[in-house]
């Protein structure tokens, strides 16, 4: 029977808005689940329900008649691997069919053995074990994870990083478009992969709609492949304006990053994407035909970021 209910945990965020969305606009019936204390608000169509995320009971009684579960849990949650194994246990529970944890990020299956990756990432990467046990242990739960590599949109705005510490001046991605200020790591032709958040919640959707094609793997979806550079020149053509240009070295953002994390501040894994993604000769990009948006009838990955980012900083 196909997947028709859907409980969103994360409904009003980055993602789980997005993700909303689309699975609305597909025709699915959403329902969100948040915290007994949260002030999230959420769309008039989708029903909310309440429970904590500490609770297995509370989480399964929220879960009946759930066919799907899509966890959108905040960084802070998936990255530190707590909360989703509750959510995994109780989607059993419900009889859920299909959990799809808070990956959306880094493609870190990619690179197995790389240390810092696990380090960094490693309650998602617990998380995908664990979901892929429950899956090999109950007939008929499935797993879906979906790698996004880095935020698009998100990491073209600098507050989302200042917020993480003010030692941050430029965005995920390395820019400062108020301030028409960037940071150009290494040579900045790097090419990496990247995917703005509508383009993440019409995956989600796709991926419920293509159930049989997407159980137990990892997916990854790409909007865009492109560098600092061409992300520059499009900024520069787009506002028809020279940035302040500042050149950072990778390997003394690895230094720093180290540093920092040895000390527990959580600016360190920003460090590491951006090395992860600008490093010149790192070939993180997913390589378009390793990407599933064929599979889920998604545009193919873009190589011009152009049009998108003069959408991006036209006046709203
Ligand atoms: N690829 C990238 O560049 C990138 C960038 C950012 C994030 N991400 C990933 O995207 C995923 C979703 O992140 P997001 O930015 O969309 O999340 P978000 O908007 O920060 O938060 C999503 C929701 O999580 C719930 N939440 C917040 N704190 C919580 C807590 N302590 N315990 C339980 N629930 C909590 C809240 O929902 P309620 O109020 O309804 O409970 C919140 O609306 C994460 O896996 C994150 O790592 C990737």
């Amino acid at each position: 029977m196909a997947i028709r209910t859907v409980a969103v945990v994360g409904a009003s965020g980055n993602i789980g808005s997005q993700a909303t969305k689309a699975l609305l606009e597909a025709g699915f019936t959403v329902t969100a689940i948040t915290r007994p204390d949260s002030k999230s608000t959420f769309p008039e169509n989708v029903e909310v329900r309440r429970a904590n995320p500490a609770s297995v009971e509370e989480l399964t009684a929220a879960l009946q008649g759930q066919d799907a579960v899509v966890s959108a849990a905040a960084t802070n949650v998936a990255a530190a691997g707590e909360g989703q194994d509750t959510l995994i246990d109780a989607a059993v529970a419900a009889g859920v069919k299909r959990f799809l944890p808070s990956e959306f990020g880094h493609a870190h299956h990619r690179f197995p053995d790389e240390e810092i990756l696990g380090k960094l990432l490693g309650g998602k990467v617990r998380t995908l074990q664990y979901v892929q046990k429950k899956a090999e242990e109950n007939h008929g739960f499935t797993w879906t994870g979906i790698g996004t590599s880095y935020f698009f949109d998100w990491g073209l705005e600098v507050e989302h990083m200042s917020k993480i510490s003010p030692e941050f001046d430029v965005g995920m991605l390395g820019f400062n478009i108020p301030e028409r200020k960037a940071t150009i790591f290494d040579s900045g032709n790097e090419i990496w992969s990247a995917t703005s958040l509508p383009f993440i919640g019409r995956a989600v959707a796709a991926v419920l709609l293509h159930e049989e094609e997407t159980k137990n793997r990892f997916i990854d979806v790409v909007e865009f492949q492109t560098s600092q550079n061409q992300v520059l020149a499009a900024l520069e053509d787009a506002l028809d304006v020279k940035f302040t240009v500042t050149r950072a070295d990778t390997a003394e953002t690895e230094r720093t990053g180290h540093e920092k994390l040895a000390k527990g501040d959580p600016g360190s894994f920003l460090d590491f994407l951006r090395v992860w993604a600008f490093r010149d000769g790192r070939n993180d990009a997913v390589p378009d035909e390793e990407t599933a948006n064929k599979l889920l009838g998604l545009p193919e990955p873009s190589h011009d970021v152009r049009e998108a980012i003069r959408e991006f900083v036209k006046p709203k």
